[in-house]
């Protein structure tokens, strides 16, 4: 089969386009015939290794496993001894291994029906962003009427977290540049901050940082008294631990201030899938978008999302 796959860490040089074998499942696992694959910053940190404390986990000197990719939209062609939960034929979508190919594994766990009406393309650019979106919403428990800041509304996860924050009734206020402003507020955002201008202001019942990396005090400065903060990424707290020093912080701090200062893990579960499942085929969320590559084209992909030009979300289209 034909696979996107990389040898060493590095930018999106390493990436090629190879002929490999097709991954063997395991007696837990299903094998997927894969129609699209979202590209995601995940994507993009298991391809450069950075940061670099996590090479503990995939592999210290050189990746253990070639294989890139977890979003991923197809049909199952094989099922493990001891699943239950789906059969070949099965159209899912969901978090799987090595999803830059023709022919993934996953785990039933982080699986869901693709619905009708659903196309591959929208369903794989939901997993791994969409998961996270909800995360920040349900870690904040946004209510009706709140304010919720979205930083880096304008990417992968800032777009469901937008839409998902409006759907619970909040006034979302979105930051992102200039460029993606039309963007989030088709998205439902009241009011947009570009910080490439303009300092941000305001106060908020919750605030979802999902890029920028700024410091905890002005994040909490922005926060109404028993306001929350949700950690959700940082892409520039430096090469070897990444933003997770200031996620430790937030949480020391969180037992002693008013504030809730949160750092969650978003793991995408099937409960999580099917939500947002049902959220799409009502078309009350949108999986948005940006524009389609074909594999063989997975590097300019990567490129293009490490260049913050994306608004939402890019999909490898097999
Ligand atoms: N906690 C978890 O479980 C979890 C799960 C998934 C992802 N993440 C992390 O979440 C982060 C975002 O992921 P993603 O997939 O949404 O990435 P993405 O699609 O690349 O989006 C990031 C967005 O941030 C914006 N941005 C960059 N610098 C900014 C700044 N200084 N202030 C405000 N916005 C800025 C960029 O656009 P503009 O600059 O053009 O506005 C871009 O749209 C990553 O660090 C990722 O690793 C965490």
């Amino acid at each position: 089969m034909k696979a996107i796959v990389r040898e060493r860490y590095g930018s999106a040089e390493v990436l090629k386009l190879r002929d490999v074998a097709r991954p063997e499942i395991g007696d837990k696992q299903v094998l997927v015939r894969v129609e699209a694959a979202g590209v995601d910053r995940g994507a993009w940190h298991m391809m450069t290794g950075e940061p670099r404390v996590m090479r503990l986990v995939t592999g210290l000197r050189r990746p253990r496993s070639s294989a890139l990719g977890m979003d991923l939209a197809g049909e199952i062609v094989a099922v493990g001894a001891r699943v239950t939960e789906f059969a070949v034929g099965d159209q899912v979508f969901g978090t799987g291994t090595g999803a830059f190919a023709e022919y993934a594994t996953a785990k039933p766990g982080k699986l869901a029906r693709r619905p009708a009406g659903v196309t591959a393309v929208q369903a794989a650019a939901v997993p791994v962003s969409g998961a996270t979106g909800l995360l920040a919403v349900r870690t904040a428990k946004v209510q009706k009427g709140q304010s919720v800041l979205v930083i880096g509304a304008g990417g992968g996860v800032g777009a469901y977290a937008v839409q998902l924050a409006r759907l619970a009734g909040a006034r979302v206020t979105a930051v992102c540049s200039g460029g993606k402003a039309d963007f989030v507020r088709s998205l439902g955002a009241e009011a947009v901050i570009d910080y490439t201008r303009t300092p941000l202001t305001g106060r908020y019942d919750a605030i979802f940082d999902i890029a920028g990396n700024r410091p905890l005090p002005l994040l909490r400065g922005l926060l109404t008294p028993a306001g929350t903060l949700v950690l959700v990424g940082a892409e520039n707290g430096g090469a070897v631990f990444g933003g997770l020093g200031r996620n430790f912080h937030a949480k020391a701090l969180d037992p002693w201030v008013k504030h809730r200062l949160k750092a969650p893990l978003s793991i995408a579960a099937t409960s999580d899938l099917e939500h947002l499942a049902t959220l799409l085929a009502a078309g009350d969320l949108v999986a948005p978008v940006d524009r389609t590559y074909p594999l063989a084209e997975a590097a300019d992909a990567i490129r293009s999302l490490e260049a913050g030009r994306v608004a939402g979300k890019l999909v490898l289209e097999l």
